[in-house]
């Protein structure tokens, strides 16, 4: 079935068709209008800004994906979680678009696009096909989750940060280093040329017997220790900070695969584009479970972006309605 997939939940103004069966997955085209360059001057996501944006950029790209083609069998967009006047925009778009075309409407959590995101083929390709229980790790600028699959429509969270989402943390760190907006590749690309070991930042919660994350500590140290050392190597503190990091998602992480004994594992979240993070993981993961089937997106599906909206509306298009009232959800977590 096609099913065009919207996402405006941050900064990001994207949309996608995606033919999907249960035996391949299609991406026909997608095209994302960003507004990094909107916000980068202020070093963050202006809520009225992007909902400004979205409104002006969200028929055009409509337009320009569904160009040449017929109407979708389901629209899927995501409701939350995110800002709330960025995602009406979408959830109205579907909403018209769906009455307009008489097709059904489904509301689509944006972390479980996420979760799905690294089942994506570069552009056509097979549908893996999961074995459950399934675990994901979600690390992006809104949320760093561990989330647990019963199946492709039953998701429990078994943990999540307490307080900065992992992305932030990289945000707020670049902002104290004078990077730009957003920071997580400036700083892994600094960290390149970094001593991983030269500068020993806390490793928050990573021995406690939860699955949670804590990341505001771990800024709070690298600005205390950026003060008492005003001339210092920038690489260096890249590599340390990335480290301290990736030490804590991966230890967490592994300490979930022990215990939940998962048979698939799935990345997802705009951190997942994070190198160092993917090796580690990888590398770990193998020790722990050498038969775990491991998933990492393709570079351009960490980032928000519409195709994974699609997806994951497939594993629920049962619930998908005509007329749905769908009402954007700020808030909307995964149990
Ligand atoms: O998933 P995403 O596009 O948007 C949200 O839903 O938040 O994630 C964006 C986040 C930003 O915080 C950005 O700094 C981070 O992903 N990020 C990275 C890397 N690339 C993007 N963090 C670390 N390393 C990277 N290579
Ligand atoms: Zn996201």
């Amino acid at each position: 079935m096609k099913i065009l997939g919207i996402e405006t939940s941050c900064d990001d103004t994207s949309v996608a068709l995606v033919n999907i069966t249960d035996e391949t997955i299609s991406v026909l085209t997608q095209t994302t209008a960003s507004q990094i360059d909107i916000h980068k001057k202020y070093g963050g996501v202006i809520p009225e800004i992007a909902a400004r944006s979205h409104t002006e950029n969200i028929m055009p790209v409509v337009e320009h994906v569904m160009q040449g083609q017929q109407k979708p069998n389901m629209i899927a967009v995501t409701s939350g979680p995110g800002l709330m006047t960025a995602l009406m925009v979408g959830v109205y778009t579907a909403r018209t678009l769906g009455t307009l075309w008489n097709v059904p409407v489904i509301g689509v959590n944006h972390l479980e696009g996420h979760t799905f995101s690294s089942l994506l083929p570069e552009t056509e390709g097979a549908h893996p096909q999961m074995e459950f229980p399934a675990l994901a790790l979600l690390v992006s600028g809104g949320h760093t989750e561990l989330v647990l699959l019963e199946n492709a429509s039953t998701l429990r969270r078994i943990g999540a940060t307490r307080d900065d989402a992992a992305g932030e943390c990289f945000d707020k760190v670049a902002k104290l280093l004078k990077l730009e907006y957003p920071g997580g590749p400036k700083i892994s690309k600094l960290a390149l040329e970094g001593n991983t070991g030269a500068i020993q930042f806390p490793r928050p919660m990573i021995h406690e017997h939860n699955y949670d994350f804590s990341f505001a500590g771990l800024k709070t140290a690298v600005l205390y220790w950026l003060q008492d050392h005003p001339e210092h190597n920038i690489n260096d503190v890249c590599a340390s900070f990335e480290q301290a990091v990736v030490d804590v998602l991966v230890t967490k992480t592994v300490k979930a695969v022990r215990e939940f004994q998962p048979k698939t594992f799935l990345l997802g979240g705009g951190v997942s584009a994070n190198k160092k993070l993917r090796e580690t993981l990888a590398a770990e993961i193998q020790k722990e479970n050498p038969s775990l089937q491991f998933h990492i997106p393709v570079n351009k599906y960490c980032m928000d972006n519409a195709a994974m909206i699609a997806l994951a509306g497939y594993y629920h298009r049962e619930k998908a309605q005509l007329n749905l009232f769908i009402a954007a959800n700020p808030n909307w977590k995964i149990a």
